[in-house]
C-alpha cells in the first residue's frame, strides 16, 4: 500500500478535474487526479464543441488558452430554422459578444499537456477508485494503479468523474435529492470528414424533428439528428443519414455536403440537479452534479464555471478565508438552474414532441410561434445572446 499525502485529490480527468486541478497548481497548492479510464481514451472521446466567451476568458486567464486562440472559431450568432426558413441571430451585434467552437476532446488535450510539463501528478488507468471518511476533515481516496495499491489521503476530494462516477453516491442518500427529467427524444450525432456547409451553427425544428449543423475546424464537421431514444445506431446507414440530414436542414439554394462518416452515436438527452454540490468534504463540480440537454451547449461550460467559483474559493480557503468554500454549492447551484432553465427551454422549442395527440400537433404550432418571436423580437434575440454566450459567474 503506497500512502500518499496531497491538498485536494480530484477524481476524474475530464475539463473539470483537470482544470481545478491545473487552476490549484497555479495558485501554489497541490493537488492529484486519480482516472479510471486510459489516456487514450479520454482524447479520442467526441464531445460538446462550443465554448462561452466567458470560458476561453477563463482558459486564457489560467494560461491555458493558446489552442483555442489559435484553432477556436469565432462564431457572432448561430441560425435558428423551422418552418422551412432560416433566421440569423448575430450575438455580436444584438450585446457584442461571441462563442468559440472548439471542440471538448481539444481542451482536455490542451490540459493534459499543461499538467504533463509543469502539472499535477495524474494517476490514468485507475482502479477500485473509492472515496472514504468524507464526512471527516481528513478524507481519503483509493486505488490501484500499475499492480499498487494507493492510499491518498486529502483535505478535499473533488468529484468531478462525471454522471456516472463515483463520487456523488459516496453522498449518504439522506443528504441529498436529485431533480431530473428525462426527454423522449436523444441525438444521433455524426463527426464527417468535410468543411462545413454553414459559416455558423444551424438549429433546425422540422417535421421530421431536429437537427443541427455543428463543426469541429474549416475540415470537420459535427452534425446531429433527432431520433427516438429507443433507436439503434445500426438502423441508421450513412445513407439514411445524409438523407434526413438533406431533409430536415435544406433550404432553398443553400447545399449541403456530405463527407465520410468518421464516428456516429446516439445520446439520450437529460436534465438532471443534485441539491447539494457538497458533502463535509466532498465537492461536486461539473457532470457529477448536473446534466443539461445538448441543445445550449452548456454542459461543458458549466463544469468550467464550477471549477472556476471552487478554485478561488480553496484559495481563499487556504489563505485563512472559508467564506466561499462554504457558499460554493449555493452559488454553482444558483447559476446552474438558470442553465437548466435555458437549456431546457432550448431542447422544448427545437424538437418535435413524439405522439399522434392533439396536443402534439398544438404543441408543434406553438412552438413554430415562439420561434417566429425568438427571432424577430430584438427583446427575445438579447435575452437568447445574454444566455447562450454565457452568463457572468
Ligand atoms: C457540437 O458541436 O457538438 C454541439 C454544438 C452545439 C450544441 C451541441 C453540440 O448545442
Amino acid at each position: 500500500m503506497t500512502r500518499e499525502t496531497t491538498r485536494v485529490a480530484i477524481i476524474g480527468a475530464g475539463p473539470a478535474g483537470l482544470l481545478l486541478g491545473w487552476a490549484l497548481r497555479r495558485a501554489g497548492i497541490d493537488a492529484v487526479i486519480v482516472e479510471n479510464r486510459s489516456v487514450e481514451y479520454i482524447l479520442a472521446r467526441v464531445r460538446a464543441g462550443v465554448l462561452e466567451q466567458g470560458s476561453v476568458d477563463t482558459l486564457k486567464r489560467l494560461g491555458v488558452g493558446d489552442g483555442v486562440a489559435t484553432n477556436g472559431l469565432i462564431h457572432d450568432g448561430i441560425y435558428l430554422q423551422f418552418a422551412g426558413e432560416r433566421h440569423h441571430v448575430d450575438f455580436n451585434e444584438l450585446i457584442g459578444r461571441t462563442v468559440t467552437v472548439y471542440g471538448q476532446q481539444a481542451v482536455v488535450a490542451d490540459l493534459i499537456d499543461a499538467h504533463k510539463h509543469d502539472g499535477s501528478p495524474i494517476y490514468f488507468e485507475s482502479s477500485d477508485v473509492a472515496v472514504h471518511d468524507i464526512e471527516s476533515p481528513s478524507p481519503r481516496v483509493t486505488f490501484g494503479h500499475r499492480g499498487e495499491e494507493h492510499d491518498l489521503h486529502a483535505d478535499f476530494v473533488v468529484g468531478a468523474d462525471g454522471f456516472h462516477g463515483v463520487c456523488r453516491p459516496s453522498i449518504p442518500s439522506s443528504a441529498l435529492t436529485a431533480y431530473e427529467r428525462s426527454y423522449p427524444y436523444a441525438w444521433l450525432g455524426i463527426l464527417a470528414t468535410v468543411p462545413p456547409s454553414t459559416d455558423e451553427l444551424i438549429y433546425c425544428l422540422h417535421e421530421d424533428g431536429f437537427a443541427m449543423h455543428s463543426m469541429r475546424s474549416m475540415e470537420v464537421s459535427r452534425l446531429y439528428l433527432q431520433v427516438d431514444p429507443s433507436e439503434s445506431i445500426e438502423n441508421w446507414s450513412d445513407e439514411r443519414i445524409w438523407d434526413a440530414l438533406h431533409t430536415r436542414l435544406g433550404v432553398p439554394g443553400w447545399t449541403l455536403h456530405e463527407g465520410e462518416i468518421t464516428e456516429k452515436s446516439i445520446t439520450p438527452m437529460r436534465s438532471f440537479v443534485t441539491s447539494t454540490l457538497n458533502c463535509g468534504s466532498l465537492f461536486l463540480a461539473g457532470d457529477a452534479g448536473h446534466i443539461v440537454p445538448p441543445t445550449g451547449a452548456k454542459g461543458l461550460n458549466s463544469a468550467i464555471a464550477d471549477v472556476t467559483i471552487l478554485a478561488d474559493a480553496l484559495i481563499d480557503h487556504y489563505a485563512d478565508d472559508d467564506v466561499a468554500l462554504r457558499r460554493y454549492s449555493d452559488v454553482a447551484l444558483g447559476r446552474q438552474w438558470r442553465i437548466q432553465q435555458f437549456s431546457q427551454w432550448m431542447t422544448q422549442m427545437l424538437h418535435r414532441h413524439p405522439g399522434g395527440s392533439a396536443d402534439h400537433e398544438f404543441d408543434y404550432r406553438s412552438q413554430l410561434g415562439q420561434l417566429d418571436y425568438t427571432t424577430s423580437s430584438t427583446h427575445a434575440m438579447r435575452s437568447l445572446a445574454e444566455q447562450y454566450t454565457g452568463l457572468p459567474l
